[in-house]
């Protein structure tokens, strides 16, 4: 079975509303149920910073977030669950990616060119409170993508353009350097792609319009009662198209429920009648989980671990792949210098970097890779048989660093060595194969 790799990010820029609930986080954890995904889950806090300005909302709405999701039902131990700013290498690719982005794709980037657009109706300077950040976005972004090599990521309408210049950033990189990123998808759930907010319009925070997903049940009553309606009273039919009221429901409810209000809007039922149908079936699908998330809120150290853990397993993947990374750009070990100064091939034999097999006690294969001075770079899980063994070593002589990314989580790099000393080795006994 091919399994796909979904990613996903939150901005931790404020306290998720149903709308973020029914267009990001329910699908991600739906989608993370499946036995054929993959799933990376991140607080998008790097993000955070283009926008807000407080530290202590930027720290609260991760912490929020990061409960949400739980609350949800996301498993932890089943998805990569972390945070941004724990991934150093994102901010490393970030500026690879920015080398190879044409500056006129950002000029064309949606929000930034609102903020142009804005300051000129306003017989502004162009650029007047743009910050490079705002214009670096979509580069962040891609670096989030193509960090961990996703193959689909579900996201609003509204960032349709960041998933096609990240493909773009993929495909440059590609191109100059060899493929090693694959070209990301976007995914859209049409159904609930946009949820509307009391007021009619997009539920968001900047309209604030926005009903906060863990509101507590009075509060919930009283927004879902200020839902805009019209003038009909009671006994008149009332019509669905353009009804937030019933668009909302519809998020939440079952095909039949949703036939059952769709037949009581013909039927006259009264708007207050509606709006407390609204708010039972919200709240009967939010209580669980509002409780869930009070118990998290209440316990910030836990999620704090919980989010060093991911970071720790997301970091298995990254170190490896930017070590790859800045292989394939030119960031080298001089060491490893091939072509120039070459030693006669007898030294080079004797300096060439090997694999050592052995069983353990628990009766399972490992190996590890040493140096040519006997030091061990890289050290590996228990295979279950010598050949199993033998075939990860076969293919990290093949193929060498992309083989150690493959087996990701399988080879661990051993403590006081260095990833870029492991490319280095891997690149040497690549280079050895091929010469002879
Ligand atoms: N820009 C996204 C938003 O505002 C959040 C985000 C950051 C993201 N990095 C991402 C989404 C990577 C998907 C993939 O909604």
């Amino acid at each position: 079975m091919s399994v796909t790799r979904f990613l996903t990010g939150i901005t931790t820029s404020g306290t998720p509303h149903l709308g973020n609930y029914v267009g990001s986080i329910r699908p991600s954890v739906r989608a993370s149920l499946r036995s054929d995904v993959e799933s990376f889950y991140f607080l998008a806090d790097y993000h955070a910073l283009i926008k807000v300005e407080e530290p202590a909302r930027i720290q609260r709405s991760t912490l929020e977030i990061a409960a949400s999701w739980l609350a949800a039902g996301l498993d932890p131990h089943r998805v990569t669950f972390y945070r941004q700013s724990d991934i150093p290498e994102i901010s490393e690719l970030t500026w690879f990616l920015t080398c190879v982005t044409g500056k006129g794709i950002l000029n064309r980037a949606h929000a930034y060119k609102a903020a142009v657009d804005r300051n000129t109706a306003a017989g502004n300077d162009t650029d007047a409170d743009v910050t490079a950040g705002l214009f670096m976005y979509p580069v962040l972004m891609g670096a989030d993508i193509l960090m961990f090599n996703a193959h689909k990521v579900p996201v609003g309408r509204d960032q349709v353009q960041h998933l096609e210049m990240a493909r773009d950033m993929a495909a440059s990189f590609n191109h100059r350097y060899g493929t090693h990123f694959v070209l990301p998808e976007v995914v859209i759930e049409e159904s609930v792609a946009t949820l509307p907010g009391i007021d009619g319009r997009k539920m968001s925070k900047s309209y604030d319009n926005h009903i906060p997903l863990f509101a507590p049940r009075a509060q919930l009553k009283k927004l879902i009662g200020g839902i805009l309606t019209d003038s009909r009273a009671p006994g008149e039919p009332k019509a669905v198209e353009g009804s937030a009221l019933f668009q909302i429901f519809q998020a939440f409810a079952s095909d039949g429920e949703t036939q059952e209000l769709r037949q009581a809007y013909t039927d006259g039922i009264g708007w207050a009648d509606a709006k407390q149908r609204v708010f039972e079936r919200l709240d009967r699908e939010l209580t669980p989980m509002r409780e869930r998330y009070e118990a998290l809120m209440r316990d910030p150290g836990a999620i704090e671990d919980l989010l060093l853990a991911g970071a720790a397993k997301a970091r298995r993947l990254s170190t490896p792949f930017m070590a790859e990374l800045r292989h394939a750009v030119g960031l080298r070990n001089l060491r490893a210098q091939r072509g120039i100064g070459k030693a006669d091939p007898k030294a080079a034999r004797v300096t060439l970097p090997s694999f050592k097999q052995y069983r353990e006690s628990d009766g399972r294969f490992h190996f590890k890779l040493v140096d040519a001075q006997g030091r061990v770079l890289l050290q590996s899980e228990g295979f279950a048989s010598p050949k199993d063994a033998g075939a990860a070593i076969g293919r990290l002589h093949q193929e060498g660093v992309a083989a150690w990314q493959e087996l990701g989580t399988q080879l661990t790099i051993a403590g006081g060595a260095s990833s870029a000393e492991v490319v280095a080795a891997l690149e040497r006994l690549a280079g050895a194969n091929a010469a002879s």
